[in-house]
Formats: C-alpha cells, structure tokens, sequence
C-alpha cells in the first residue's frame, strides 16, 4: 500500500478545559473511536487544547495543515451560539473550499437527535490538503457528529492526495 498514511490532529476548542477548570472529555473520547474503535482508518498524531480565541484557532489550523500536512483536522467545541464560540468563523477564515455536503450530512442526522442540534454552526471544508471539520463540543454530539460524516471521509481524504 504506497498510499501516504492518514495522520489526523484533534483540536479541542475551550476556555474551561483550556484553563484545567473542566477535563478534555471530547477530544478523549474522539481519540478512543479513532485509536481504538477503529471507526476512521487513520492515526491520531497530534492533539492540542487552546481557548475560545479566534486567533489560536486559525494559528493552529494554519500549522496543523501547511506545516505538519495533516490529512484531517477534528476540531470540538465552540460551535454555539454564546459570544465566546468563534470557532466556525475562525474555521472559515482559514479555509480555501467549503464541504457545505460535509456539515449537512451532520446537520440532518443530528437534527433526528435532537431539534437542539440546530444551534451548532459546524463548518467543514478544505485548507490544501488537508479536511477540516468542526465538530460540537460535548462527548454525546461529537461522538454522534464524528459517527454522521465518517461515511464520507475516507473518500474525501482519498481525493485531496
Ligand atoms: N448534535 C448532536 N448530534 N447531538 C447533540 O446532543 N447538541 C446540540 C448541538 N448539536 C447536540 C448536537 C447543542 S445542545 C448545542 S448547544 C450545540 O450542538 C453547540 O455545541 P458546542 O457549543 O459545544 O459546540
């Protein structure tokens, strides 16, 4: 198999976690489906915690993809609607295509959730290379996020080569 392997980083997006006032459930849980339940082909190379601040958001998305050349950035947290979450727009900022299809696929499916699910404003898209997708904050919607637009990755990952 000469394909390059799958190196894929777990951003996690929050100021309590961020300042050790809440542990980083999320990304841990993401980290298991991948590493352990196998539900992505792929490694977990990477994971980082910053704050809800747009520019250390975009810095670390601008490095994770132009630097490190990761295949996929799983973002969590910050999603919302409360003025910190900047994450979307910090998101958006740094993309060069967006995968309207991506959150969609997300979107409809966690809606037969919870009608709730309409105030998470994920974003998903293209930086080089490398697929960026927003994913909520808690353990419950991003596991059932990560599960909705799994479908799709493999293939898309396939095709940014
Ligand atoms: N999506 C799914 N699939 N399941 C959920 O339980 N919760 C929603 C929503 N999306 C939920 C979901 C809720 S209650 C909120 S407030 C938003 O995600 C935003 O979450 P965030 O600010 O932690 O990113």
């Amino acid at each position: 198999d000469k394909r390059p392997a799958i190196h894929i980083g777990i951003l996690t997006v929050s100021d309590r976690c961020f300042r050790n006032e809440a542990i980083d459930e999320s990304s841990k849980n993401l980290y298991t489906l991948i590493q352990d339940k196998r539900i992505l082909q792929g490694n977990v190379v990477v994971t980082k915690i910053v704050p809800d601040e747009g520019d250390q958001i975009k810095s670390t998305l601008v490095e994770w993809s132009d630097q490190r050349g990761l295949s996929l950035i799983l973002t969590t947290g910050g999603t919302g609607f409360s003025p910190r979450d900047v994450t979307p727009e910090a998101t958006k900022a740094v993309l060069e295509k967006e995968a309207l299809g991506m959150t969609l696929a997300m979107l409809k499916q966690s809606l037969e959730v919870t009608p709730l699910a309409m105030l998470s404003r994920l974003v998903c898209g293209i930086r080089g290379r490398t697929l960026i997708i927003n994913l909520p904050g808690s353990v419950k919607a991003s596991e059932e996020c990560l599960r909705f637009v799994c479908p799709g990755i493999p293939h898309a990952i396939d095709l940014l080569k």
